[in-house]
């Protein structure tokens, strides 16, 4: 059985009840608990993580490689300007997707740029929690391809 990480940054502990006007009334752990079903359903096992810290999800996708096929990302805030999340997916060339619930290119202009973008498969985002699955299956179907 293929296994994927679902990785989330600093602020999204908080979901369900910051900004539900922007980030949806989706709660982590329902989010958490959709993606591990959804993964079930396509026999892929989903582990989720959540940090605060940028040299925590820096050690997150580390660690990462050898276990983890690839990662779905959601690196909140550190997306746009993280240089070490960008370097820690080039140097462990671990495939990952971009997610983010809002659409941030509709949104303020600091939220345009992404440090994740040039080294990500690819990104989805402004399709709320729903995105988490899209994003699962992408990462699925890129590993199954790259097998
Ligand atoms: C976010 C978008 C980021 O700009 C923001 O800092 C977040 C959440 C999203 O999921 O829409 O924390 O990544």
């Amino acid at each position: 059985m293929s296994s994927v990480l679902v990785l989330n940054g600093p602020n999204l502990n908080l979901l369900g009840t910051r900004q539900p006007e922007i980030y949806g009334h989706t709660t982590l752990s329902d989010v958490e608990a959709m993606c591990v079903a959804h993964g079930e359903a396509r026999g892929t096992l989903v582990t989720c993580r959540q940090s605060n810290h940028e040299g925590a999800l820096v050690d997150a996708i580390h660690a990462a490689k050898g276990t983890f096929a690839g990662i779905v990302l959601n690196a909140g805030a550190y997306t746009h300007t993280s240089i070490a999340l960008h370097d820690a997916i080039l140097s462990t060339e671990m495939p990952v997707v971009e997610l983010h619930l809002s659409n941030i290119h509709a949104r303020e202009t600091f939220r345009h740029k992404s440090m994740i973008a040039p080294v990500a498969i690819g990104m989805i985002c402004g399709f709320g929690a729903i995105g988490y699955t899209l994003a699962l299956d992408a990462l699925i179907a890129h590993v199954g391809e790259a097998k």
